[in-house]
Formats: C-alpha cells, sequence, structure tokens
C-alpha cells in the first residue's frame, strides 16, 4: 500500500510554472539552443554593496539564531521602509521577515483561514495564492478579471463575491501574471466597498512595487484609506526590487495581534531568516536605490520593445499594456484550433508546449494564472534573447 498523503498536501495542484521551466533547462543542458521567457526574477545580479555586508557579517560569525521575526534593526528598517515608501507609521513589533514574500503569505493565509473560509483572488492570480488558501482549508473565491477590464477587479465584482464566510481579499498590483497597476481612484473605489465589510482583511502584496513605468505609479490602497490598517497586511520583500530571489527575503506588516499569531507560526516552523542576510537586508532597505533608475530603464526599454514586438505578430495581441513588473501576458487564443508547425494547438498549455518542443521557446501557459487565452512572457532576459525569441514566435505563428 502506498504511504499516505495528508489532505494538506493533497489538495496542492503542481506548479506549472516550475515544470515547464525544468523543461527549458532540460533542453538548455542538453545543448538545444533555448531562449526562455519564463524567469519570474531579475536578471540582474544583486547589488555588490548588499552582498559584501553578507560577506562580512559571514566572516565575523554571525551564524546563529536571531529573534524569529528577525533581529531588531531589521525590524526597525522595515518600519523605515513603511514611513518612507507608504507613510505608514509601524512599530518593531508589527512586522516580520520571512524566507520570502511567498513565505510571508503561507503564515497569513494559516492563521487568518479556517476550514470553509473565502478568499478573493482577482483572476489572472499569482499561483500561489489559491494553492495556499487551500492548503490552509480555505475556498479560493476566483473572480474573472478580462483583458478587457484591464485585468482588474471592478467594485462591483468585489462586492458581489463577498458572502458572510469572506475573510480576505487579495490585491495584487503592479499584477503577476499581467503587470496590471491598480490607480489611485480604483484602489479608493475597492476600498469603499470594503468599508461595507468591516470582517473582510486586506491582503496587499506589494512585491513588484518598485517596478512602475511611466505614467502609472505604485499607490497603496491601506496608504490613502487608513480606516482599513486595522484589518490590512502588507507584503513585500526583496526578491524583485533588488535582485535578491534567492536570498529568500520577505517582509509583512499588519496589527500586532494578527503579526505576533505569525510569528509564533513561523517560531515553530522555520524560525528566523537567514542570520547573515539580516544587516545586509536592512543595509539593501535603507539605500538610496540608486541602482534601480538604471535597472528600471532597461526593464521598460525591453517592455516596450516586446510589447511592440509581439503586437505586430498576427494572431497575438497584448491589450491592455503592461505597466509594471517585468511580464507581457498577451492574448494567443487566436492561434486556437488550428495547427502550427504540425503541432495541434487548442489552448494554453499546447501554445506553449508546442512553442517549447517546435520552435525552443519557453514561455509559460496562463492557464496557470487562471486565464487559458493567455501566455506569460518575462522580459527579464536580454534585448537579444527578446530578439530572437519574438523571431521564432513569429516563425511558429507563420
Ligand atoms: C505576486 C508575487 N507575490 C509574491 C511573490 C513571492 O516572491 P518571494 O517569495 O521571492 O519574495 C512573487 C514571486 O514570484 C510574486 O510574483
Amino acid at each position: 500500500m502506498a504511504m499516505k498523503i495528508s489532505r494538506n498536501a493533497s489538495v496542492l495542484s503542481p506548479s506549472l510554472t516550475l515544470a515547464l521551466t525544468a523543461k527549458a533547462k532540460a533542453m538548455a543542458a542538453e545543448g538545444i539552443d533555448v531562449v526562455s521567457f519564463g524567469a519570474g526574477e531579475p536578471d540582474f545580479d544583486t547589488p555588490d554593496f548588499i552582498k559584501q555586508v553578507a560577506i562580512e557579517d559571514l566572516n565575523k560569525g554571525l551564524t546563529k539564531y536571531t529573534a524569529e521575526r528577525g533581529g531588531p534593526d531589521l525590524m526597525k528598517a522595515i518600519c523605515e521602509t513603511l514611513k518612507r515608501d507608504y507613510n505608514l507609521e509601524y512599530k518593531p513589533d508589527q512586522v516580520i521577515m520571512s524566507v520570502g514574500g511567498k513565505h510571508s503569505l503561507y503564515n497569513i493565509f494559516f492563521c487568518l483561514v479556517d476550514v470553509g473560509d473565502e478568499v478573493i483572488i482577482p483572476s489572472p492570480f499569482w499561483l500561489t495564492y489559491p494553492e495556499q488558501v487551500k492548503a490552509a482549508g480555505g475556498v479560493p473565491v476566483i473572480v474573472n478579471c478580462p483583458p478587457a477590464a484591464g485585468f482588474k477587479i471592478t467594485p462591483e465584482q468585489l462586492r458581489g463575491a463577498i458572502t458572510p464566510r469572506t475573510v480576505a481579499f487579495v490585491l495584487n498590483s503592479p499584477s503577476n501574471p499581467t503587470g496590471a497597476v491598480y490607480s489611485k481612484e480604483e484602489l479608493l473605489a475597492l476600498g469603499r466597498v470594503l468599508l461595507d465589510f468591516p470582517k473582510v482583511v486586506l491582503i496587499s502584496d506589494d512585491l513588484y512595487q518598485k517596478l512602475v513605468y511611466a505614467p502609472a505609479q505604485f499607490h497603496s490602497l491601506p496608504a490613502m484609506m487608513p480606516e482599513l490598517l486595522d484589518r490590512t497586511v502588507i507584503v513585500n520583500g526583496l526578491s524583485k526590487a533588488y535582485s535578491m530571489t534567492g536570498w529568500r527575503l520577505g517582509w509583512a506588516a499588519g496589527p500586532k495581534h494578527f503579526m505576533d499569531a505569525c510569528a509564533n507560526l513561523q517560531g515553530h516552523s522555520t524560525s528566523n531568516v537567514t542570520t547573515f542576510t539580516q544587516r545586509a537586508a536592512a543595509v539593501a532597505l535603507r539605500s538610496d536605490h540608486s541602482f534601480l533608475i538604471e535597472w528600471t530603464a532597461k526593464f521598460d526599454a525591453r517592455r516596450r520593445m516586446l510589447i511592440d514586438a509581439l503586437n505586430s505578430i498576427k494572431g497575438i495581441s497584448v491589450d491592455p499594456p503592461p505597466m509594471g513588473a517585468f511580464y507581457v501576458f498577451p492574448d494567443v487564443s487566436a492561434c486556437y484550433g488550428g495547427t502550427l508547425m504540425g503541432r495541434k494547438v487548442s489552448d494554453s498549455l499546447s501554445f506553449s508546449a508546442g512553442l517549447l518542443e517546435s520552435s525552443n521557446v519557453a514561455v509559460v501557459p496562463g492557464v496557470a494564472f487562471g486565464e487559458d487565452r493567455c501566455v506569460r512572457l518575462s522580459y527579464a532576459t536580454s534585448e537579444k534573447n527578446i530578439e530572437k525569441g519574438v523571431a521564432r514566435i513569429r516563425e511558429f505563428l507563420s
């Protein structure tokens, strides 16, 4: 008899993004020239001034446990960040550093969701949200936000999705996978709905806060509507803005009693994040962020290049254009029902598999993010790769 697997584990779907990335990597390892648009991380190195701090601390012997949330100076640095970037006052006992924003969200869902509780997730969504909600025993309530609506949830949709079982609403702006950025007015309209439902917690996932392209701007709903603060958790981290994905550093801020519960859970699971990364994280958060000027200019140039190139291919449409993060989420459904390079294409999965196998280009099927008409391309790759990859996509579709 096969060994048992718990309910918590068996409700999880395997990560389609990881499966495809693994296949693309295996092909590259065989010597095949694969162009990958699969990356969920910046292609820049972590800035040297951040790395040096971790090297120094490792050499100094900072290799022992700290407080489960992280050391006091790091907690202070997160509070300073909340003041600088959000104009919000938080105390060190209201924040926690975790093993990535993904882990912060895991703590939040496990401390918030009871069996049968509902969490509203606008679709397209980052694929981890529904899985974590399910693992915690909750029910993800997926609200479909089509391209024509800018991939954004409307106040009417939010109101219509709230039931007596709703415990949270997940807001992710800029969005992975669509790059959609909510305007001030759009956020305030959603906030006004939340004011009518005091039990619904706002989870604001701001991982891509610093990667926004003009004229779009990042706005934080709880910063604009402080009435929501006593039931808001802000999630952010160092992965995307500092190119520190592998360091695994994410943070969350919220009401003290809730963050205490998260700290308790973390204290009995992973404990503190790696000790010799903590001062480096504080230095990164307190830096002048001048490196971001070059990075965002590069991302913006590639974004424009990729949007224009994809829009010039018959059968592909990038509408609305992404305004944040580093993803383009084009609609390729005009190709469904046809045969491309001898392969039947009927959905985002067969499109992506066909493109990888026949043209050596890796993209992520939109079905992983709840939108089967689209595929996700990351432009965290060189302009040369973008040119080469788009030429192959053009050939695949012709
Ligand atoms: C929307 C969103 N939130 C959170 C995360 C978590 O990132 P990390 O765990 O590296 O901080 C990601 C990573 O891809 C993301 O795209």
